[in-house]
């Protein structure tokens, strides 16, 4: 069950992928450690293009449980991670893989994630999506603790609210697209209609084609009408461009960004292609299993911009 404060839970707790990095600086409490640099003291505030905010977040920051004005607006926090550490053991060796990693993913918002390979950047994810438990720290969704949950809970939780994107589209070879997606429709409680689904990620045309007759990045766009089908409350995408070049992957994300515009959905994405940053709400450095960057956008850009 939920353990935080109860004004948390009304308020979605701090920060909004909405607010700008004044309001951001001002929901943040930092222990003596840490170091927090507003965008306009950072030469590089620009990355994420336009208009984007850009915050330099040294060592973690810690969630202040207060209410301000502003947070009273705040979305809700649909995934809260805090102090979240994940340590391998394989024999005598030790991989700390994530280390004290603190973040919240807003509904509605799309949170990209980046950093080098080995970063944890997959770990949180696999985290996030209950595919993965921490070593120690407290991850909840909405108002339920996944890390009290057991197998068969979390089970659940997956298959209710979840949607999962991999870098390998994973299609069933024997069956059409239509009918790849409806092997989910058939199981969910209110699924979408399998063709209404391609027809949102742009294969309206394909539904009869098999996965050996369509290309990497429409393959990827069959995997990601299977996910949406469910409407699931969450997308989680680890490196669904990661196999694929950069247009056709701009393409691919082109599609994440409408189903983020047109279905709501709540979506974190693992991506090394440039061309979604500017579209993102947040794009979420991770390095060495810390975030050490959070960037904000403060205007959100269409796809084709
Ligand atoms: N199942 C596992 N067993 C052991 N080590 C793992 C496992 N999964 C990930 N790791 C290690 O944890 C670290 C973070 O991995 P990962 O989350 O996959 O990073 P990323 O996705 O950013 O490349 C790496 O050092 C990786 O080798
Ligand atoms: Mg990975």
């Amino acid at each position: 069950m939920w353990r935080g404060t109860e004004s948390d839970r009304r308020t979605g707790k701090a920060g909004s992928p909405h607010a700008g990095a004044s309001q951001f600086c001002t929901r943040y409490s930092l222990d003596q450690r840490d170091t927090i640099i507003p965008a306009h003291n950072e030469a590089v505030w620009n990355m994420v293009g336009g208009g984007c905010c850009r915050l330099r977040v040294e060592r973690r920051l810690k969630i202040e449980e207060i209410v301000t004005e502003e947070n009273q607006n705040s979305p809700e926090a649909v995934f809260q991670v805090r102090d979240v550490s994940k340590i391998y053991r394989m024999g005598d060796v030790e991989v700390h893989a994530l280390r004290g990693v603190d973040l919240s993913l807003y509904a509605g918002e799309l949170m990209v994630l980046l950093g080098a390979s080995g970063s944890g950047k997959s770990t949180l994810l696999n985290i996030l999506g209950g595919l993965d438990v921490p070593t120690s720290g407290e991850v909840h969704y909405a108002d339920h603790a996944l890390t009290s949950a057991n197998e068969e809970e979390l089970t659940q939780f997956r298959r209710e609210h979840v949607g999962f994107v991999f870098q390998f589209y994973n299609l069933i070879p024997s069956l059409t697209a239509l009918e790849n997606v409806s092997l989910v429709t058939e199981i969910a409680d209110d699924p979408m209609d399998p063709a209404d689904a391609l027809d949102l990620v742009g294969l309206g045309d394909r539904t009869n084609h098999f996965p050996a007759q369509l290309s990497g990045g429409e393959q990827q766009r069959v995997a990601i009408a299977r996910a949406i089908a469910k409407k699931p409350d969450v997308l989680l995408c680890d490196e669904p461009t990661g196999a694929l070049d950069y247009s056709t992957g701009k393409l691919v994300l082109d599609v994440l960004v409408r189903v983020n515009h047109e279905l709501h959905t709540t979506i974190a994405v693992i991506t090394h292609n440039a061309a979604i940053a500017g579209m993102a709400d947040r794009v979420v450095r991770m390095s060495s299993g810390q975030v050490v960057e959070v960037a904000q956008n403060a205007r959100k850009l269409s796809p084709g911009n």
